[in-house]
C-alpha cells in the first residue's frame, strides 16, 4: 500500500500565557491511500490538534510552535512555502467538523458555496456550477435538492447542513477526507445517515478519510485501522481487527472495557484527565491510571514495539 499522508515527529506547542503547552508530542501515523483511520483518543488527547496542524489551519500564530513533518504524497507540507502548501492543501484535501456551521459561510446560500468549489476548482462558469450543485445535493439525499441550494446555513438543521458539508467534500473530490467528529452534534439515526453517506463517498471516490472520534463502536463499523491517542502521543495503532481482538495496552483495554454490552451492567472504566497541562515529558502518560504499572513506567517513555504483526504499542509490558 502506498503513503498518502505521513505525519512524522510532529510536535505542537502553544504558548498560553507565558506558559509552554504541548499538546501534541513526536507523534507518528501514516494514512495510506483510500485507507479509513480512525483516531481515537478522550477529551483534550490532540485529536483536534492533529488535525488541524493537517489542514495548515495553526499555523500563521505567533503563540503556536510546530514541528516534525507532514508529508502528503510526499511533500513536506511544513517544508514549504505557505504558496505552495496552501495549493496542495486545498487540491488533495476536505474537511468536516464536528460544527457544520463553524466551516460553512452564513453570508452564502449552501447552493452558491458549493457551486464555489467547481468554480475555483474546475473553473466552471456560475450557471453551470450551480446547476452541479443541485447535482450533488442529490447525491447525498438532500429532498428539495433545488429549494436547500438558496438557503442559507442558518435556517438548516444539523443534519442537513452536514450533508451539505459532504457535498462539498464530494464536489472537491480530494484524496483524503479529515473528518472531526462529525457525527457527535447529531442524533443517532441522523449519525447512521450521515456514516453511510461517508462510506458511500468513501467507495465512489476511493478516498482516504481521517475519522476521528471518541466512539470504538463507530470505530469498529466503519475504519480499517485506528490509532489510539493519550496526552498527545499514540501509544496503540493497528487494523482494527487485530486492536479490536488483542488490545495490547492496558489504556486500549480500559476503553474497550468500557463500551457498554447490552445485559452486563459494566461500570465505565473512570478516564479522568488526571494530569493537566504542562504534562511531563518523560514516563508513560498512563503511568497514573495504569493498572500495571512498572517502576520504570514513570521515567522511561515506551518505544513503539511490534509484538503483532503490523500492531504497534507503546508499553513496557510488550517491549522496551
Ligand atoms: N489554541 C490553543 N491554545 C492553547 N492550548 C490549546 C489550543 N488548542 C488546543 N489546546 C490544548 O491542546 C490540547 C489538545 O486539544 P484538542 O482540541 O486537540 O483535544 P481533542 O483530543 O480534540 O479533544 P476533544 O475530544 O474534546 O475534541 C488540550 O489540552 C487543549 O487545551
Ligand atoms: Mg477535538
Amino acid at each position: 500500500m502506498e503513503k498518502l499522508l505521513e505525519l512524522k515527529n510532529l510536535t505542537v506547542s502553544f504558548n498560553h500565557n507565558g506558559q509552554k503547552i504541548k499538546a501534541i508530542h513526536q507523534l507518528s501515523l501514516a494514512v495510506e491511500k483510500g485507507e479509513i483511520l480512525g483516531l481515537v483518543g478522550e477529551s483534550g488527547s490532540g485529536k483536534s490538534v492533529t488535525a488541524r496542524s493537517i489542514l495548515g489551519l495553526l499555523k500563521g500564530s505567533s503563540k503556536t510552535m510546530i514541528s516534525g513533518n507532514i508529508f502528503l504524497n510526499g511533500n513536506d507540507l511544513l517544508g514549504k512555502n505557505s504558496g505552495q502548501e496552501g495549493n496542495l492543501r486545498s487540491r488533495e484535501m476536505a474537511m468536516i467538523f464536528q460544527d457544520p456551521m463553524d466551516s460553512l459561510n452564513p453570508v452564502f446560500t449552501v447552493g452558491y458555496q458549493i457551486a464555489e468549489v467547481f468554480m475555483v476548482q474546475k473553473k466552471m462558469a456560475k450557471k453551470q456550477a450551480l446547476a452541479k450543485s443541485i447535482e450533488i445535493l442529490k447525491m447525498v439525499e438532500i429532498p428539495s435538492p433545488e429549494w436547500t441550494a438558496r438557503q442559507y446555513p442558518h435556517q438548516l438543521s444539523g443534519g442537513m447542513c452536514q450533508r451539505v458539508m459532504i457535498a462539498m467534500a464530494l464536489a472537491k473530490n480530494p484524496e483524503l477526507l479529515i473528518a472531526d467528529e462529525p457525527t457527535t452534534a447529531l442524533d443517532v439515526t441522523i449519525q447512521a445517515q450521515i456514516l453511510q453517506l461517508l462510506y458511500e463517498f468513501h467507495e465512489k471516490t476511493g478516498a482516504a478519510i481521517l475519522f476521528i472520534t471518541h466512539d470504538l463502536g463507530i470505530v469498529a463499523q466503519f475504519c480499517h485501522s485506528v490509532a489510539i491517542m493519550l496526552q498527545g502521543e499514540i501509544i496503540e495503532k493497528g487494523k482494527v481487527n487485530s486492536l479490536f481482538m488483542n488490545p495490547l495496552h492496558p489504556y486500549t483495554r480500559g476503553l474497550l472495557d468500557s463500551i457498554p454490552i447490552p445485559g452486563q451492567k459494566k461500570r465505565l472504566t473512570p478516564m479522568i484527565q488526571d494530569l493537566e497541562m504542562g504534562t511531563p515529558l518523560k514516563g508513560c502518560k498512563f503511568f497514573n491510571r495504569c493498572p500495571q504499572k512498572m517502576g520504570r513506567c514513570e521515567w522511561e517513555t515506551p518505544r513503539f514495539s511490534e509484538p503483532i504483526p503490523h500492531h504497534f504499542v507503546r508499553c513496557f509490558i510488550h517491549g522496551t
